[in-house]
């Protein structure tokens, strides 16, 4: 029998689910256009598309180099209106024949493009006129959206339309973040043929804020202009209430299915939702947290928890939460007697671990012993002995924690006891 991936089709369930229904847009750079890697990925935006998720694409043209792109005059913008048509046939053909050799080879698709941008000129800068370079004016989100509606893939080339009826060259990254930022879009898709973000250890930069989007534009000087234009967009992005930008290196096949359908995700995702905010654990986290540590239960890492004791206690918990998920969770059981109280489950799914989630819970609940005027926090830990070293934590006695506690103590787990004075 073939080999089926239950848990990658369990694990992307939730996703499929969640994205039903939103809007996507997705900026396409004339550099991914031209490259290999075309036809695999309109057979990933037409899956997408399936699974019930609108996509509009924001098409560049690569004709000009959009840092240096300087005036455009009537020769260069019949070019550029060459170049379009041409990017746009290759595409349209494509997502005709985009699903042939697959189990969806009936699946019909059908793009729709049209004059859906009203542009006006930029005019004059520093004294020149720019002529045929114009920007954003409106963009034409009722027709749009009747076209997503009735399943129509939006395509957008960087031309948009004045109502004195000429035409002008919008940049196309910034067209994409106006298009976005105009109407309600959930996402805002980056596909460069720009490697990773990286992190100063050398790890895929999975999640931004905006203020640490801020920082990486002023600190790192080594990025390059189209990766700075990416991360000022997102910015620009979420600020207009666009809820999540991903920037996706298309150098990696199956990319966006990635990016979209696994917690691990495939590139860098900004958003000013604050991802790392731990929050209070609610009763539909029960079980998102079950699963967190079940398999360390199982493996005799953490100490097993029913479902009932975990409802009894939630009001211990607390959570961090990123789309949806439960991907990191700790319980500080207060003993008000003995003035101290136990840090316990404490646990970061393994694709999110080395990200500080274990610390900030960590700090999060030691702060709040300290508020309910404890004097010492303990843990009993099995293999996490250093971790605990490194925060402070010091090896004491079980004679050490509350007689209740020790009562309930597992001698064959042989966990050690730590303790942090407050
Ligand atoms: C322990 C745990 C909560 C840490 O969470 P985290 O978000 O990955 O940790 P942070 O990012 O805040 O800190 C990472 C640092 O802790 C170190 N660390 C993580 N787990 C460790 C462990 N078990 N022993 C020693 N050091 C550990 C990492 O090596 C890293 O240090 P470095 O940057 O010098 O390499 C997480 O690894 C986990 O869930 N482990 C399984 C459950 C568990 O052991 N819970 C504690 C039992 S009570």
């Amino acid at each position: 029998m073939e080999s089926f991936d239950i848990a990658t089709l369990r694990a992307a369930a939730p996703y499929i689910y969640a994205h039903q229904g939103s809007t996507f847009v997705i900026s396409l750079p004339a550099e991914v256009i031209a490259s290999d890697a075309l036809s695999d990925l309109i057979q990933d935006l037409a899956l997408m598309q399936t699974l019930g998720i609108k996509l509009i694409i924001v098409y560049g043209t690569g004709v000009f180099n959009r840092h240096t792109l300087g005036v455009i005059k009537q020769t260069k913008m019949r070019q550029l209106q060459h170049t379009i048509g041409e990017q746009q046939t290759r595409l349209e053909a494509l997502f005709s024949t985009g699903l042939v050799n697959t189990p969806m080879a009936g699946m019909k698709l059908t793009t729709v493009s049209g004059n859906f941008v009203v542009a006006k000129p930029i005019g004059i800068l520093a004294g020149v006129d720019q002529q045929y370079r114009g920007e954003v004016r409106r963009i034409e989100t009722t027709a749009i959206r009747q076209q997503l509606e009735i399943n129509n893939i939006v395509l957008l080339s960087s031309l948009g339309y004045s109502p004195s009826g000429e035409c002008f060259y919008i940049d196309e990254f910034q067209l994409a973040a106006n298009v976005a930022a105009s109407m309600p879009s959930e996402k805002l898709i980056f596909l460069s043929q720009e490697k990773a973000l990286l992190d100063s250890r050398k790890q895929r930069l999975k999640f931004l804020n905006l203020n640490d989007t801020d920082k990486l534009l002023k600190r790192r000087k080594s990025l390059s202009k189209s990766m700075r234009t990416y991360l000022e967009l997102a910015i620009q992005a979420c600020v207009s209430q666009v809820q999540r930008t991903h920037i996706l290196s298309c150098s990696q096949t199956g990319v966006l299915l990635q990016e979209l359908f696994s917690h691990a995700g495939a590139g860098t995702l900004i958003s000013d939702h604050h991802y790392d905010e731990i929050r209070p654990a609610k009763i539909n986290d029960v079980g998102g947290i079950q699963s967190l540590i079940k398999p360390l239960e199982d493996e005799g890492i953490l100490l097993a928890r029913s479902t009932e004791q975990i409802e009894r206690e939630l009001d211990h918990y607390v959570v961090i939460e990123r789309d949806g998920f439960v991907i990191a969770c700790a319980a500080l059981i207060p003993y008000q007697q003995e003035h101290c109280a136990e840090l316990g489950s404490i646990a970061v799914h393994k694709e999110f671990q080395h990200e500080g989630h274990g610390t900030l819970l960590m700090e999060f609940l030691e702060n709040k012993a300290r508020k309910l005027a404890m004097q010492s926090v303990f843990v009993l830990t099995t293999r996490a002995l250093h971790w605990f070293y490194e925060n402070g934590y010091k090896k004491c006695p079980l004679d050490t924690i509350p007689v209740h506690r020790q009562q309930m103590h597992d001698m064959q787990r042989n966990s050690s006891v730590l303790v942090k004075s407050l």
